[in-house]
């Protein structure tokens, strides 16, 4: 048997912690509007954190956590939609600094799914190329990439970065299933223009490199598709849906997590959130999130991880924790 389990965790936050009520003196809103609707009531923004360095400080972490060396990471992939630079990849910068000298690296967008969609990709390749160690980060640093005199999106969203270090086992499995999808008919219902210098010919329109949303559309799609995502799962997985302790949502609406909740039949306690205190970090929230309820998992408690967003794209992954 081939099986994969989680050896380590890492997380890494900007200093600056920005509140409600700073962000309604920017635009019209309130700190009342934000926690109702959203669930937040503040987060961290860069202000002189990089994404590739939170990402840094999270794998440095998590092979601490694992008591791996870097030099034992055969692949790092970090999924993110805000990376510093287009190349090289944000993956080749980490490696750099913590000295995963023989790791093939490379980034994955796939918006806030990104850290299950890039989970899928480190997991098929270390069972059908060798791998043995995968550093898998995700990272964010979108307020950056916002316009914050828009009301409808600087309000959710964060900065931040979470690690994982999956390794192959022989004796154990703790991952017993995992889907990813995309809906492309929604493609443009969450967009991030990249930043480029137009080339002197170009005669189409320059769209600006913010992040633009149709919050209303996503909130439907999220509450239909991620309960469907997770049964498919479960069931994959061959057991119920009242046998899983944790559920772990990217952090993108404490409405959307109580939503799914609610369409799922399972009391909102199993469901962790965190997101009053660090807001949507997209690819970054779900690595954050296992993070800080590590603490609270038992030996043999059986987690779902689930991210949504933009492309539209989700992915579900069902863990046993050990
Ligand atoms: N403060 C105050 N009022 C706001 C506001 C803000 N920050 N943002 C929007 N509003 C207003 C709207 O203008 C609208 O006013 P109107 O009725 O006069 O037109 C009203 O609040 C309701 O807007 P609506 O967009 O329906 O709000 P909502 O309850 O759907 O909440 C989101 C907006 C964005 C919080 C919600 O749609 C959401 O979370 N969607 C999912 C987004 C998401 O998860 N994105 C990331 C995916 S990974």
């Amino acid at each position: 048997m081939i099986g994969i389990k989680v050896i380590g965790l890492g997380k890494s936050i900007p200093t600056r912690c920005v509140t409600n009520n700073e962000i309604a003196s920017l635009v019209d809103t309130s700190d009342e509007w934000i926690k109702t609707r959203t669930g937040i009531e503040k987060r961290h923004i860069a202000v002189t954190e990089t994404t590739h360095e939170l990402a840094t400080r999270s794998a440095l972490e998590a092979l601490k956590d694992s008591n791996l060396e870097a030099e034992a990471l055969d692949l790092v992939i970090v999924a993110t939609v805000s990376a510093d630079t287009a190349m090289p990849s944000t993956a080749s910068l980490v490696a750099k600094a913590i000295g995963a000298n023989h790791a093939t690296c490379f980034d994955l967008s796939a918006a806030c799914s990104g850290f299950i969609f890039a989970s899928e990709v480190a997991m098929s390749l270390m069972k059908q190329s060798g791998y043995q160690n995968a550093l898998v980060i995700g990272a964010e640093v979108l307020s950056s990439r916002l316009d914050w005199t828009d009301r409808g999106t600087c309000v959710i969203f964060g900065d931040g970065a979470g690690a994982v270090i999956y390794q192959i086992s022989h004796e154990e499995n703790q991952v017993l299933s995992i889907e990813i999808g995309t809906d492309p008919q929604g493609a443009e219902l969450i967009c991030l223009p990249i930043q480029t210098e137009k080339n002197t010919f170009f005669k189409g329109e320059i769209k600006r490199p913010v992040i633009s949303m149709n919050g209303r559309q996503v909130y439907a799609f999220s509450t239909s598709k991620v309960p469907t995502s997770i049964m498919q799962v479960i069931s994959r997985g061959q057991i119920k849906v009242e046998d899983i302790d944790w559920f772990i949502l990217h952090q993108a609406n404490s409405r959307i997590i109580d939503s799914v909740a609610q369409r799922l039949d399972v009391p909102k306690e199993r469901f962790f959130k965190n997101i009053s205190e660090y807001g949507n970090t997209s690819a970054a929230s779900i690595p954050m999130a296992l993070y800080d309820v590590k603490n609270q998992l038992k030996s043999g408690d059986k987690v779902i991880l689930c991210g949504f967003g933009a492309g539209l794209t989700w992915g579900t992954m069902l863990l046993e924790w050990h």
